[in-house]
């Protein structure tokens, strides 16, 4: 299948009618019609609560329901679709993980993250450091935006027991060698978790390949709905952590005085699950799929090469990191126009970009800054969008 941003585009009911230029695809993308639809189809045929009813209605539902869960893990090529776990997003994703395996921390042990890290995969270890006694510790980024590994046993060490790190960051781009910090991980016996919020909906990603412990990504982030997001978990680690949430479905007996759980994945699924969401998402799957993930990444490769070529030659035009492996993602600032004036003129031509701290405030701060402009792209933008996108920046540096 060839390749065409624009054709795309025509099925995507927002773009239709419209001269809207989305750049802001890393805070959450467009949906197409397709998965529109599969959400509506669901609540108007096949309504009914999954795992609970005997009623065909229910039957048909759960059906659904568990087909997304096993075109998941098929997508990311998981061992076992048991493998799956339906959470509200990435943040909810990464808050089960600091409560099941952050609880059980020892005062001293150590958590490592990075500077790069959006706030989801920052604050839930802070709680689990209030909780336990443990300590937070950060790797460091160098001056083009990359994590700074130079010196591996200063931050791996004995004492670290979970390492979790974002696959891309969702201001510099950065993509991070997550197969050798995966490996540095294990070296020392911890655990690794990726926040994959911006790595799944871009690139090819097989679970496997990459040896993490456990993968975390949001639906809405590649096409699906909001409100839904996975938890991928090796099983071995799944059956050895307590529930997070208690409640129904996540239980195999309860008595008054205590309860035993489900197997995984239902162990994690507590109360009616999204799964009309979750049912959404295999739609976007599908979708994604047809095109090939190959094709979705060396698309965004070409784009990000095209716009930073023409960025850096506009004057006064500053742009931070420089990694050498890079997604779609770009951050700028301009001399002069603070980033908010300038998404507020963006806005007059109908093109949409994020400013502000990008929920990631420490690594803002690494960068000396407290607000950046950023632009972010998926299948449906091509070279016209970062044209219009110039000729907008060209006008607004002239009123100024
Ligand atoms: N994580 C989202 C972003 O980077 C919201 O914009």
């Amino acid at each position: 299948m060839e390749f065409s941003p624009a054709s795309l585009k025509r099925d995507f009911p927002i773009f239709q009618d419209s001269d809207l230029v989305y750049l802001d695809n890393a805070a959450t993308t467009q949906k197409p019609g397709i998965v529109i639809e599969t959400i509506e189809s669901l609540y108007r045929e096949a309504n009914a609560n999954v795992h609970r009813a005997i009623y065909s209605l229910g039957t048909e539902a759960t059906n659904r329901f568990e087909t997304a869960r096993l075109k998941i893990s098929k997508f990311i090529n998981a061992p076992s679709e048991k493998e799956i776990i339906f959470t509200g997003g990435t943040t909810g994703s990464i808050n089960l993980l600091s409560r099941s395996i952050g609880n059980i921390l020892k005062p001293g042990e150590e958590i490592l993250i990075s500077e790069m890290e959006h706030h989801s995969n920052i604050v839930p270890w802070q709680l689990a450091v209030q909780r336990t006694g443990a300590v937070l510790k950060y790797i460091p980024i160098n001056k083009n935006g990359e994590l700074d590994i130079s010196d591996p046993e200063k931050y791996f060490t004995p004492q670290t027991k979970i390492v979790s790190l974002t696959h891309m960051s969702n201001v510099l781009g950065t993509i991070n060698p997550v197969k050798k910090l995966a490996q540095m991980a294990h070296s020392v016996g911890a655990v690794f978790i990726v926040d994959g919020a911006q790595g799944v909906p871009h690139m090819k990603v097989d679970v496997q390949d990459l040896e993490c412990d456990f993968y975390t990504f949001s639906g809405h982030k590649m096409l699906g709905p909001t409100g839904v997001g996975i938890l991928w978990g090796e099983m071995r680690q799944l059956e050895n952590m307590d529930p997070f949430m208690g409640g129904g479905e996540m239980i195999d007996t309860v008595t008054m005085e205590s309860s035993t759980w489900n197997s995984v994945p239902y162990k994690f699924e507590a109360g009616t699950p999204n799964f009309a969401q979750a049912v959404g998402l295999g739609a976007a799957v599908d979708y994604l799929e047809n095109i090939t993930m190959e094709k979705i990444a060396e698309h965004e490769q070409g784009l990000t090469n095209y716009a930073l070529t023409k960025l850096r030659i506009i004057e006064g035009l500053h742009l931070y990191g420089n990694p050498p492996k890079r997604g779609g993602v770009i951050s700028f600032n301009l001399k002069n126009i603070h980033p908010h004036d300038l998404a507020q003129f963006l806005n007059e031509d109908n093109i949409a970009i994020r400013v502000g701290h990008h929920c990631a405030q420490p690594l803002l701060k690494t960068l000396g800054e407290t607000a950046t402009a950023r632009m972010s792209f998926y299948i449906y933008n091509d070279e016209s969008d970062i044209d219009k996108f110039c000729h907008s920046l060209d006008s607004i540096r002239e009123y100024f």
